[in-house]
């Protein structure tokens, strides 16, 4: 059942939810200047308890003319919410089973609506509301396939998710001045490959409010949601969002000096109007809601960033006193990925006594779980089984006839890594890593971070060792002196950049991790390298990458450098990122 749910993006909205979007959209729509049957879709409406929700509010309303419409591809759940709908008042309703997407694109000759059908076949403007939560189903889970191929279909680019589709549909099937309300995974909000999806929001709605409702988990949704409101242009605003209202609640981990507030339960942080800590008695959590403004980042391929008037400034501060992003002297790069990291990484190859493969192959490997900001675990080693190399300017695999002890090893696991069919249709040998990277680049020194990781740990790593695809890798290619790199690991573990992270990008996942993803971290700014303060920087950071450093001096020097990076940008030093 779990995998059925990944794989259909079915996760049902609760209740409150529901009424409070429901809410949301009966307080935006325009009734006075509609005269006719209102039609009210839910194109994915799961067991239909968003049409049930908006269907009690309009009756308190007092409006009574309407029908509502829901769609699911599912026979299960069209028959439930056919039943939870007859059972209701709702007089006027339709629940059809169909696929949302093969329908508004008319490419389904067996579906005959007698309803919005243009002569083109695709489904013309014919609601006036749509509530809905589409599947949130993501590239690697809907396929490579089905993803290029709705990318194409939806004119689409970069990594499809399935609510990228549901939202343009939906749109198409929307009357002008008719309201969308709708729960999606935040992504979008946020990633590079969100950004075909926030133009198209731009370029069709003015756009009301955007609720970002982070680690909440008000609901059992495997992605963090988002709520999105917006109204189907009548006349271009030329994509402004400075009307917007944007809300975001995060679970509060940390201490804040925000006005802490007592309320019931989580659902109820979405009602209340004032800003604050709320502290709730069923889940015995605190939450954070502020309010913000939307700012679209003019640069192609930016996110929106979402922030207050303090906040903007000081984003701004940081990005003018800066010479560089790290993105304009360094490329990113993620770490190996062995597609069999059973076989191919372990701690423990001593354990293997005379099986264990030649020395010479087992090397170093820095993976998220032993790295940290200025040294990695000592107890915590791991090497990896790395079949390839680097001669004449060329990555080879090695020739394994030579070493007799790692073929045995590899031999034992063949039939496992000979099931890797993308490896073997790529002609490749089968006990290859499946992306090595670069063999040379390794000797040389480099940063190395997680991926996901609650505070910043890049590590400055001299040994040679090999990056695990969890982390990634900055490589000082042209051996040149390593003080740029010294200086990026001094600011990029810094309290400051922490706070310009969580600002600029807003990705924080559960229990306050956060992502360091290439497009994020390539947008570090950082200052001129020749500077005193960039120089003060990189001197705190030699020494507290020395590896006999003892806990307190690290704290002490922690809290120097906090000072100089803050100096280096002209702010006050941060003592608590939030
Ligand atoms: C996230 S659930 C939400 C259900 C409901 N709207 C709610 O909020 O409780 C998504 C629903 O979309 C349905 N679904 C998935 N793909 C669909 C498609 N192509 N057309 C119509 N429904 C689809 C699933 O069966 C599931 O019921």
């Amino acid at each position: 059942m779990k995998l059925d749910i990944k794989s259909t993006g079915a996760t049902f909205t609760p209740r409150k939810l529901a009424d409070f979007l429901a809410e949301k959209i009966i307080n935006e729509f325009d009734f006075d200047s509609t005269s006719h049957e209102l039609k009210i879709l839910d194109p994915a409406c799961g067991d239909g308890e968003l049409l049930l929700s908006i269907s009690k509010k309009l009756n308190t309303f007092g409006i009574s003319k309407f029908k509502t419409i829901g769609f699911d591809s599912n026979g299960k759940y069209v028959a439930e919410s056919k039943k939870r709908l007859d059972l209701s008042s709702i007089q006027n309703k339709e629940i059809i089973q169909a696929d949302f997407l093969q329908m508004s694109t008319g490419s389904d000759p067996q579906l005959e609506f007698n309803f919005g059908k243009s002569k083109t076949g695709d489904l013309k403007s014919f609601v006036d509301i749509i509530i809905s939560n589409p599947p949130y189903v993501r590239t690697q889970i809907l396929g490579s396939k089905k993803a290029k191929l709705l990318a194409k279909k939806f004119k689409l680019k970069g990594r499809v998710d399935l609510y990228y589709p549901f939202l343009i549909s939906m749109t198409k099937s929307l009357k002008t001045g008719g309201i969308l309300g709708v729960i999606t995974s935040n992504r979008f909000l946020f990633t590079k490959s969100g950004e075909s999806v926030r133009k198209f929001l731009i370029d069709n709605y003015e756009i009301i409010e955007v609720i970002d409702l982070g680690d909440t988990k008000l609901f059992d949704a495997a992605v963090l949601p988002a709520i999105f409101i917006g109204r189907k242009e009548l006349k271009k605003t030329n994509g402004k969002l400075d009307k917007t209202k944007f809300l975001r609640i995060y679970e509060a981990l940390n201490g804040s000096n925000r006005k802490q507030f007592y309320i019931e339960s989580v659902f109820d942080v979405l009602n209340v109007t004032k800003d604050g800590i709320y502290n709730t008695a069923t889940e015995h959590k605190k939450y954070k809601k502020i309010k913000e403004k939307i700012k679209k980042k003019k640069k192609k391929g930016e996110t929106w960033t979402m922030l207050t008037n303090d906040e903007a400034k000081w984003t701004k501060k940081i990005e003018s006193n800066s010479e560089y992003t790290i993105g304009d002297l360094f490329k990113v790069r993620v770490g190996i990925k062995t597609t069999a990291d059973e076989v191919f990484i372990r701690k423990n190859w001593d354990e293997l006594g005379n099986e264990k493969p030649e020395r010479i192959l087992l090397k170093e490997l820095i993976s998220q779980e032993n790295i940290d900001r200025w040294r990695t675990h000592p107890n915590c080693k791991m090497k990896v089984l790395y079949p390839h190399d680097f001669k004449d300017g060329k990555k080879v695999v090695i020739n394994i006839n030579k070493y007799p002890k790692a073929r045995k090893y590899l031999e034992k696991y063949q039939e496992k890594l000979k099931s890797r069919k993308y490896l073997i249709a790529a002609g490749r040998n089968w006990f290859e890593i499946w992306v090595p990277q670069n063999p040379s680049y390794w000797k040389k020194p480099k940063l190395v971070f997680p991926d996901i990781s609650s505070k910043p740990r890049f590590f400055l790593d001299v040994c040679g060792s090999i990056v695990n695809g969890n982390c990634y890798w900055i490589v000082n290619e042209n051996n040149e002196s390593i003080d740029p790199l010294l200086l990026i690991q001094g600011i990029a573990n810094s309290n400051l950049m922490t706070k310009y992270h969580d600002l600029s990008f807003n990705n924080k996942l559960y229990s306050g991790r956060r992502r360091y993803f290439t497009q994020y971290v390539e947008r570090y700014p950082f200052p001129k390298l020749d500077s005193i303060e960039s120089q003060e920087i990189i001197q705190i950071v030699k020494e507290l990458n020395i590896d006999s450093i003892d806990s307190t001096s690290i704290k002490v020097l922690e809290e120097e450098l906090e000072i100089k990076v803050a100096n280096a940008y002209g702010v006050k030093p941060i003592s608590n990122p939030g």
